[in-house]
């Protein structure tokens, strides 16, 4: 299926490329959904925060709040049909509202180039495992040698730094290009690939004698477990998962042919990246309570879990291997999202041109990636907001994760959803929207008023807890 050139027809003759099908459209939007998110920090979230309940909050998020939004930042970008911020603005002229509803894009875009600093340190870590998995580190290892080869990594400024280097290159490299083509058909690949490793992994997990209690951990809820914090971070994961609050699917809902429809959309979306998260869950936890590790070990949970159980699968070395290499695919079409809006608004902005603006916010992301680097060795004693008894123990990585993941992207998300919810002409979403009747009430009234009032209420209890 191949679809009329959207913008063209608008003028904008920006170089992203555009959506060759819906199935494309989909694959990019799913390449950005699943990422480091969904393997690497869901599964040590839910460690952190005790489970099951964790889960329930997080599914709840992502249907009620994380869905909604998702379509109303693809109809903002098809709407628009220019880059983030001039869409917001060009959707509230239309609308007769005030254009600084735009903030919620720029304080989402402030947020990707932050999260890219450090997605790509942890994108470096998924790097180096490949080489470990090639050259059999992993085989027989033991939780002693498998956690001192992320020690040794962690411990290592040098080794991260090339890393981390190698893989902002990789991303500045597509996004310089602007290779829809190249990102479009690697994801059709990838993302199937790396969903059926995920399954041999929950496939061996099966194998420990350990899988009814991580299925119990992850699903049955124990709400004494959870703290207020912790339904923030669920919520905040919601946003983070889904790419949401950071402008980037409006970026791609600007190149969205007028005749896909936006709800069905987001919902396949949606539910592919929560099947990969708890299928991430299902592979990691089997291991973790086989071998008596620390379910709420933190960021380095997978690196610590996972190569035990490619270390005594047969064949572990290659799977380790090819999981890895996923990983850091998916990870990298993730990493692409995070820099496009910025770049494309720097390209707009200045006479720099595409790669030079890549290459631009590219080298500004990899500097402040260097502090996530050292905050884990060299400064990892250095808590800035310690005074805080919430921060306590929090580095400079540990703060730039909470304050992105759980403060601007629901802000941003809340600001949206209030544009969407308030500002914009019923009948225009309902052309736009692509939902029948009910489905748009229910939607429609999500937006207006559940999504708004949940983030707030978190927040507000946040505040005072
Ligand atoms: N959604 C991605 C993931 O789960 C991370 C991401 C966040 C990508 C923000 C783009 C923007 O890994």
């Amino acid at each position: 299926m191949t679809q009329s050139n959207p913008s063209a027809a608008n003028g904008d003759t920006s170089s992203r490329g555009l959506w060759s099908s819906r199935l494309a459209f989909i694959l990019a939007v799913t390449g950005s959904s699943v990422g480091l998110g969904n393997v690497w920090k869901f599964p040590y979230i839910t460690g952190e925060n005790g489970g099951g309940a964790f889960v329930l909050v997080y599914l709840a998020c992502i249907a009620v709040i994380g869905i909604p939004i998702l379509m109303a930042e693809v109809f903002l970008g098809r709407n628009g049909r220019h880059n983030p911020i001039t869409s917001m603005r060009l959707v509230a002229e239309r609308n007769l509202a005030s254009p600084l509803w735009r903030v919620s894009a720029i304080v989402g875009m402030i947020a990707a180039f932050v999260i890219l600093s450090f997605y790509s340190v942890i994108g470096g870590w998924a790097a180096a495992y490949i080489g470990h998995g090639a050259t059999g580190d992993f085989v027989g290892g033991n939780p002693d040698t498998i956690n001192a080869m992320f020690g040794n990594l962690l411990a290592s400024p040098g080794e991260l730094l090339l890393w981390h280097s190698l893989f902002m290159a990789l991303v500045v490299l597509v996004v310089s290009r602007g290779l829809k083509k190249g990102l479009e058909r690697s994801v059709t690949i990838l993302m199937p690939a790396l969903f059926v490793l995920l399954l041999v992994a929950v496939g061996y997990a099966t194998t420990t004698g350990h899988f009814g209690e991580a299925v119990t951990f992850l699903f049955r809820p124990d709400f004494g477990k959870l703290s207020i914090n912790g339904v923030l971070i669920a919520l905040g994961h919601a946003f983070f998962t889904l790419s949401l609050g950071m402008a980037i699917m409006m970026a791609y809902g600007s190149y969205l042919g007028r005749d896909v429809s936006i709800g069905r959309t987001a919902v396949i979306v949606g539910v592919t990246d929560t099947l990969v998260a708890l299928l991430a869950g299902l592979a990691i936890f089997p291991v973790v309570f086989a071998n008596n590790l620390e379910a709420g070990a933190g960021p380095g949970l997978i690196f610590q879990t996972l190569p035990l159980a490619f270390g005594q699968m047969p064949m572990g070395s290659l799977f380790g291997t090819l999981f890895f290499v996923l990983l850091v695919f998916a990870a990298w079409t993730s990493a692409i999202s995070l820099l496009e809006p910025v770049v494309e608004w720097v390209e707009e902005k200045t006479t720099l041109g595409r790669s030079g603006s890549a290459m631009l916010v590219g080298f500004l992301c990899w500097a402040l990636g260097i502090v996530s680097i050292l905050s884990l060795n060299l400064w990892s004693d250095v808590t800035p907001l310690a005074m805080f008894e919430r921060f306590e123990g929090k580095t400079f990585f540990d703060l730039m994760d909470y304050f992105t993941a759980n403060v601007m992207l629901p802000l941003s998300g809340m600001l949206t959803a209030l544009f969407v919810g308030w500002c914009v002409a019923r009948e225009s979403l309902k052309q736009d929207v692509g939902l029948d009747g009910k489905l748009f009430g229910v939607w429609y009234g999500l937006t207006r008023y559940v999504t708004p009032v949940a983030v707030a209420v978190v927040f507000v209890y946040n505040l005072l807890s």
